[in-house]
């Protein structure tokens, strides 16, 4: 059984599309947990403290008591009550009180992570008034959405995927004079970290989420892990289609549908016709995100194919696209659709197709953008634990504390402008009827500069805690009963006039001018500060930018330094230049290599052997062509000898041997790190790229293998043997036998059908070297006394989906797991069946640039090696194409 499908990139209106790469292997990890750890599940209106497991679902629902302050709580009337309605939906939490209610939800796993949030509603004429009612819904400071009901009877859902930039959620309900707000049900669900990553983009609000070709009710967890739900929908002209056997995910699917909405599916009736959906967005200026998932689940015979185009609107958007056989597949936007006012998307099938398109399920989200930023998490964890210890009953105390400024929480100043997220500034809990202790929490209040306490009951010492907080100008603590002298570095900043200070039973003159005064210097000071620090910072960018063009410019000068000629040389001065050919560094596929010095240096030399001569005029002219390549990570021509007998070539010397060298030798003073091995397959495929990409007409390397990456003195990896394999035929007629003889095991099979080496070959081959560089094994190994293939082994070792069973053993686990993890499939996208299905050599580069930012992320960064890589990264970009 073959497992393996695609993520792919559904481009709009470009004609081009790109193919991402997401880390399924981790979602297959959660898989393996189907617990509800990642579960908030609240049933609101049920009584305070209640819990119970849903008997459809198996959810394990609680109260909604803990999360909110106000409300009451509500049945929807009995005849709304239908015995296949959702239990949630049958109690709701109404706020006939206040303007704003919130609900405050503080997940395990908090900031940073991605989360579907769900919301469901249920009028059900809980009043008796049958008035629907309509009412803002925000989530955190941002207007989320208004919700509208249709009817006494119908449910509102509402779900956002959405990346907390918090550890709290706050859900809020605003009434806007149109009637009580109300909700039923609140749902939070952590995501795999790949999963939806478009939410760079901002949040994607649920639009619909369809299971085409049910015949059941709504599929959610305990099928969907995440528990999204998969509605049926009816299709005219359509054939159902459905097979009892499971359809998987494929390797790259990171959205990962269940198997349950992807075993049905629809065709149109008539076979000729093509399979439209028609959308208008609620605003015009919508933007969408598009998720389609494709299996197929017919078993085909011989002489069949499904092939089918994607259009959107008119335009070619995927295609020509045949669906794996029981294996998903996702054809997804990976930027926001343009905006129109209505949407179609046609899928027809392609001439060649014997049968109708078919499509499994469908997701469709618009873009919705949250900018504004919660409070800083420190801030308001602090005022949550002041509001519980003081048991605060302000009503305008909930949510999130800074929110939009409308809604602040009485008594309390932020500042929104002076970082990226609201800062509290100011707290002003005079008369607050406080008891107890001067709550610790204030001491995390760090940008606090008026603190008013004055006329409460608190009692006991005044901590030193408020001595350190440096920004505090106005400390009011006039009419309390506390013990004890107020601390000594607090008395000096009041003495030295830093500090407005009210102590003890009498008022010391006028709090609210002396408080205002400073106030406004400590603004003034602020102010100050802002521009410093950007200024600042440009001149750092400004810095680094002239270190990069140093470095560039003295690594080219040095290049030129090397008073080397580019020229052609004789066979004696060749046998100068190698001592009489005494050193012999390697034998290669087309000759052997001596060790030379050329003034004072060193340079490898290349004999081919007499079988690989070619007639003098091809050879001059593949030689100028090779001189005339320049990459960091190619391997520099010096030059080359040509005489009638004896040809031969001439490159720098690269004193650290090849790749395979390193990984194989058992001295563990040559031994490579992981991120030693990430930034040598990062140089090397630089240069592949280079060949691909960078020079006309491109240069397919066709022999890419462990040995044909050289390092050099300070192991900076470059390609080695690029071109002379179409340069210098060698025996048999054809430059594939020495492939074959020298390299089993990097030869792109594909090779056998086509009899053809494209760029895709090489990035097999690429592959091969990323699967021995990660694994330790060479390309070609011993399991269960057999002979396997790299690729094949790995294979075996995913499906118990532990990278440390992958990973080189020697590295002693000393690597991070999710660039190790992107690193192998990186690898087995690279050595995929079909040349097709591989990423290009600009996309390995690229995926290899994100392993080596996540590996360095988890290592303490070393600038050097980083300024390094920017450099290289500047001069592949800047350098000239040859011809
Ligand atoms: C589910 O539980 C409710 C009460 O909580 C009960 O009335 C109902 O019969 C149960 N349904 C099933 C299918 O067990
Ligand atoms: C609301 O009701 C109208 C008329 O009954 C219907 O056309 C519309 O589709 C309904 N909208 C929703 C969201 O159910
Ligand atoms: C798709 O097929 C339908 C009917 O076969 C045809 O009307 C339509 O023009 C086609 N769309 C595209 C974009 O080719
Ligand atoms: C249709 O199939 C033939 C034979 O397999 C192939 O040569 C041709 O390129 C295909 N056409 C398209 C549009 O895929
Ligand atoms: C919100 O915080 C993010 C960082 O998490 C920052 O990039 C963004 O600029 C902030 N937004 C505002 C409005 O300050
Ligand atoms: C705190 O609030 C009270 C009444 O709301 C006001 O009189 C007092 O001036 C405020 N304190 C400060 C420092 O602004
Ligand atoms: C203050 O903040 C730190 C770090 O956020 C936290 O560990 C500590 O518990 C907080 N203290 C109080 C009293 O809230
Ligand atoms: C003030 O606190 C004391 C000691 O905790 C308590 O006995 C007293 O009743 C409190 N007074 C008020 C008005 O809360």
């Amino acid at each position: 059984m073959k497992v393996s499908g695609e993520m792919k990139l559904f481009q709009g209106f470009l004609p081009m599309f790109i193919v991402l790469f997401g880390l399924i292997i981790t979602s297959v990890l959660v898989h393996a947990q189907n617990d509800q750890s990642g579960f908030i599940s609240i049933d609101c209106g049920i009584d305070k403290g209640s819990t119970y497991t849903d008997n459809v679902t198996n959810i394990n629902y609680v109260s909604d008591a803990e999360f909110t302050d106000s409300g009451e709580i509500h049945n929807i009337l009995p005849i709304y009550n239908s015995f296949d309605i959702d239990t949630q939906i049958t109690t709701l939490r109404s706020f006939p009180q206040n303007t704003r209610n919130c609900y405050t939800l503080k997940p395990t796993q908090g900031k940073g992570n991605r989360y579907l949030i769900r919301l469901r509603f249920m009028y059900g004429n809980y009043d008796f008034k049958e008035q629907l009612p309509e009412f803002d819904v925000y989530l955190g400071p941002d207007y989320w959405d208004t919700i509208k009901f249709n009817s006494s009877s119908k449910p509102v859902n509402m779900e956002i995927i959405h990346v907390l930039s918090s550890d709290y959620i706050h859900v809020c309900l605003v009434n806007t004079g149109r009637g009580t707000p109300l909700i039923s049900a609140i749902e939070l669900r952590l995501l795999a970290g790949n999963m939806y990553e478009e939410t760079h983009f901002g949040s994607l609000y649920l639009f619909a989420r369809v299971n085409f070709g049910s015949a059941f009710g709504t599929v959610r967890y305990e099928a969907d892990k995440y528990d999204r739900l998969w509605s049926p929908i009816s299709w005219p002209n359509s054939t159902y289609l459905y097979t009892l056997d499971k359809v998987y995910s494929g390797l790259f699917t990171t959205i990962d549908p269940p198997s349950e909405v992807m075993s049905d599916a629809i065709t149109p009736k008539y076979p000729k016709e093509s399979f439209k959906i028609n959308w208008s967005p609620d605003n015009t200026s919508d933007k969408f995100f598009m998720y389609m998932h494709f299996a197929e689940i017919e078993i085909l015979k011989i002489n069949q194919k499904r092939e089918f185009n994607i259009y959107l609107n008119g335009n070619l958007s995927y295609g020509p696209f045949s669906p794996l056989n029981h294996t998903t597949t996702t054809i997804y936007s990976g930027k926001p659709e343009i905006t129109a006012p209505t949407y179609t998307l046609t899928i027809n099938k392609t001439k060649n197709s014997t049968l109708p398109p078919i499509i499994n399920a469908l997701e469709l989200y618009t873009l919705k953008k949250l900018p504004q930023n919660q409070t800083y998490d420190q801030d308001a964890t602090a005022l949550w634990s002041i509001k519980s210890n003081y048991k605060i009953n302000i009503k305008s105390w909930q949510g999130d504390p800074c929110t939009t400024q409308e809604f602040v929480w009485e008594g309390i100043g932020c500042s929104y402008s002076d970082s990226e997220f609201p800062r509290i500034v100011s707290m002003n809990l005079s008369s607050s009827g406080l008891n107890g202790g001067i709550d610790p929490g204030i001491a995390n209040l760090t940008m606090l500069h008026t603190l008013d306490l004055s006329n409460n009951n608190l009692t006991g010492y005044v901590p030193d805690f408020l001595s350190g907080l440096n920004f505090l100008t106005t400390l009011f603590l006039i009419g309390n009963n506390f013990v004890g002298p107020i601390p000594a570095e607090l008395q000096a900043k009041a003495n030295k006039g830093s500090l407005s200070l009210s102590f003890g039973s009498e008022n010391t003159g006028d709090p609210t001018s002396s408080c205002n005064m400073n106030a406004c210097k400590n603004k003034k000071g602020n102010k100050i500060i802002v521009p410093l620090i950007s200024s600042v910072a440009s001149l750092f960018v400004i810095m680094i930018a002239l270190i990069a063009i140093w470095m560039i410019k003295k690594q080219k000068e040095h290049g030129r330094g090397l008073d080397i000629r580019k020229q052609q040389y004789t066979y004696s001065e060749v046998q100068s230049i190698t001592d009489n050919f005494s050193v012999v560094l390697g034998k290669g596929g087309f000759g052997t290599v001596y060790h030379g010095i050329i003034g004072d240096t060193q340079v490898a030399v290349k004999m081919l052997s007499g079988s690989s001569l070619q007639g003098d005029k091809e050879f001059q002219a593949e030689a100028y062509l090779l001189l005339g390549i320049h990459h960091k990570n190619l391997i520099s021509l010096v030059g080359y000898c040509n005489d009638e007998n004896h040809k031969g070539i001439i490159y720098e010397f690269m004193a650290n041997g090849n790749l395979e060298s390193h990984l194989f030798a058992d001295t563990t003073s040559s031994f490579l790190n992981w991120e030693e091995r990430l930034q040598i397959v990062c140089d090397a495929a630089h240069g592949l790229e280079y060949l691909h990409h960078g020079c006309k007409p491109p240069i397919v390397h066709r022999d890419i293998k462990g040995t044909n990456i050289l390092l050099n003195e300070s192991f900076q990896a470059k390609l080695a043997d690029f071109g002379l394999s179409k340069a210098f035929p060698t025996e048999g007629g054809t430059h594939i036998s020495t492939a074959v003889a020298g390299t089993p095991g990097y030869l792109d099979p594909e090779y056998y059908t086509s009899t053809r080496l494209t760029e895709k070959s090489d990035v097999y081959s690429f592959g091969v070297v990323l699967l021995v560089v990660i694994t330790g094994q060479p390309a070609i190994t011993m399991y269960d006394n057999n002979n396997i293939h790299i690729h094949r082994l790995v294979n075996l070792k995913l499906a118990e989906g532990d990278i440390n069973n992958i990973v080189d053993p020697r590295l002693q686990g000393d690597f991070d797991i999710n660039s190790a993890w992107k690193a192998v499939e990186l690898a087995m996208a690279c050595v995929a069946h079909t040349p097709s299905r591989r990423p290009t050599m600009t996309e390995v580069v690229m995926e290899l640039n994100d392993c080596l930012v996540v590996e360095r992320a988890c290592q303490e960064t070393k600038p050097k090696k980083l300024t390094g890589l920017l450099s290289l990264n500047l001069e592949s970009a800047y350098d000239p194409t040859p011809i």
